[in-house]
Order: C-alpha cells, then structure tokens, then sequence
C-alpha cells in the first residue's frame, strides 16, 4: 500500500522506518500522472528497493503569465497511479512546505538553461533547479529518474548534479508515445478535440528532421529548417505558434557547427493555446 506523506519530516520518518540501508528512488513529478510517469514509476521499482513519488505543482517554475493555476491536479488520481505501478511513498507537500518563510534561497542556473524553454520562459529553469534540489535534499534519493520527454530539463538536472556536488545519480527514461506519435504530457488533456488532431504533427515535423540527418544532410540549420517547414500550420480552428525547431549537440543544446556525430532535434509550439514541446534523437549515416 503506497503511503502518503505530506511534510519532510512525515517523509524522513517513513523512509527511516522503511529504507533499512537499502536504495532509494526519487520519481520527481508535478502529478496528473499519465503513462509517461508510470514508466518512470516502473523504471524505479524494477531498481530500486525504495521508490518515492513526488506531486508537487511547483510555483516558481511558472511565469505570471502561464497556467500555474489551472494546471491539472488529481492527488486521489495520482497516488492511485503512483501506488499501480508500485510506488511505496507518494510526497505531495504544500508550497509553504517546499517554500517555508522567510523562503530566501534560490538556485540560479545558466549556460544551456538559458536557450530554448529557458529563452522562452526566464525564469523557469532557475525554479525547476531550486525544487529539483530541494527534493533531492528532503529525500535523500541515490537515483532520481527523469524523462526524455522534458529534454532539456533532464540536460540541466544532470548540470545540477555535476556542478553542485549533489550525491544523487540521474537517470533517463525515454520519452512514451501515444499510436500517433504525440508525447504524453499532462498539458495534452487540455487540448481541444481539433487541436488534439493537430498536435501529433509536432512529432511528424521531428522525424522529417531525423530523416533528414539519417540521409547525410551535415547543416544543422538546413535540418531545422526542413522541421520547421513540415510542423502543422494554422487553421481557423486551431491557431500554431511556432517557438522554436532546432537541430543541436544532445549535451550543450548549442548548435554544432556540422552534423558528424548524434543531434537532438527539439521543438515547441502553442497548439490551440497550448504549449507543446518534442523531441528526438538523430545520427547522420556514419554515426548509425
Ligand atoms: O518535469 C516536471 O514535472 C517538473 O519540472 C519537475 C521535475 C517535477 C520539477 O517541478
């Protein structure tokens, strides 16, 4: 039975009684947990003697402008799901909790945070890296397991981890896909019937990138820019806004001056007033 634990005391307590010196998982989640998590969550259990999930919409990593508020949360739903796929604690504390008064620390992060999401949401990964930390602190987790799916976030915590010392190991998971093609996200439930049609064209966009790079194109922006050619264009039911298409190196992010080795090719668009983001890997045919 997953327990539930809501203060980092709670937590310290049940994993004191639990862990015994044996290793502990860390699945970082803002909840509204689809199939996506449930890898994470299964990818834990099957490594891991103790697995932690956290449910925690975390406010700093918001703009003003974007949907703290409305995003999706389902705490009953989520520890239902946690506990499916065999999670033995699920920690869902409040912000006061997570941000206690006088809340003065902050962690700022640059170079690659600083690109892409980081360009388009300042801010966002300075609050990805003060929770990432903090719960790696309140948990005391030896592997935290992250996904695919949010690429350059995952590049950033493993950043983190390097250059703060942190003794936690990270590990990828990759990215759970519906038929379609479309990345699970917790922002797709949001998504309008049409839209909903729409979206999967971000992923159909990525592998025109991948084909592109697997038949010998060595310019990183002529990739690009065949991405960008084929994502879904606006309809008068569906509004597109194309932030970013970028064919880069999987580790800085920065655009390599020749395609010779692996690329990750991202994107981001607003789909009917929805942020969707995507991505894959690519390698040009001496590299397959
Ligand atoms: O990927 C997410 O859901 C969040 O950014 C994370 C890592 C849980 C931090 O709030």
């Amino acid at each position: 039975m997953t327990e539930v634990v809501t203060t980092v005391e709670g937590l310290r307590v049940a994993l004191r009684r639990r862990r015994h010196g044996g290793s502990v998982g860390l699945v970082p989640t803002m909840g509204a947990l689809h199939a996506g998590h449930a890898a994470l969550i299964r990818r834990a259990r099957a490594e891991m003697e103790t697995v932690v999930v956290s449910v925690f919409v975390n406010p700093t990593q918001f703009g003003p402008a974007e949907d703290f508020a409305t995003y999706p949360r389902d705490l009953p739903g989520d520890c239902a799901e946690a506990e499916a796929n065999g999670a033995d604690l699920v920690f869902a504390p409040s912000v006061a909790e997570v941000y206690p008064a006088p809340d003065s620390v902050r962690v700022a992060v640059g170079g690659l945070a600083r690109r892409l999401e980081g360009a388009a949401r300042p801010g966002h990964f300075d609050g990805v890296a003060t929770v990432v930390t903090k719960l790696f602190g309140a948990v005391g987790c030896d592997v935290a397991y992250f996904g695919e799916k949010d690429y350059q976030q995952l590049r950033l915590v493993v950043q983190l981890v390097r250059e703060l010392f942190l003794p936690v190991e990270i590990r990828a998971v990759p990215i759970v896909r519906e038929p379609d093609g479309l990345a699970l996200s917790s922002r797709n439930r949001r998504l309008s019937p049409a839209a909903r049609c729409v979206a999967p064209g971000l992923y159909r966009a990525l592998c025109v990138g991948r084909a592109e790079v697997e038949g010998g194109e060595r310019d990183p922006t002529r990739v690009a820019s065949a991405i960008a050619a084929s994502l879904p264009r606006t309809t008068e039911e569906v509004p597109v806004e194309v932030d970013y298409a970028v064919c880069v190196d999987p580790e800085t992010l920065e655009t390599p001056p020749e395609v010779t080795g692996p690329v990750r090719l991202l994107v981001a668009a607003r789909v009917g007033g929805i942020r969707l983001i995507d991505n894959l890997a690519a390698s040009p045919p001496e590299a397959a």
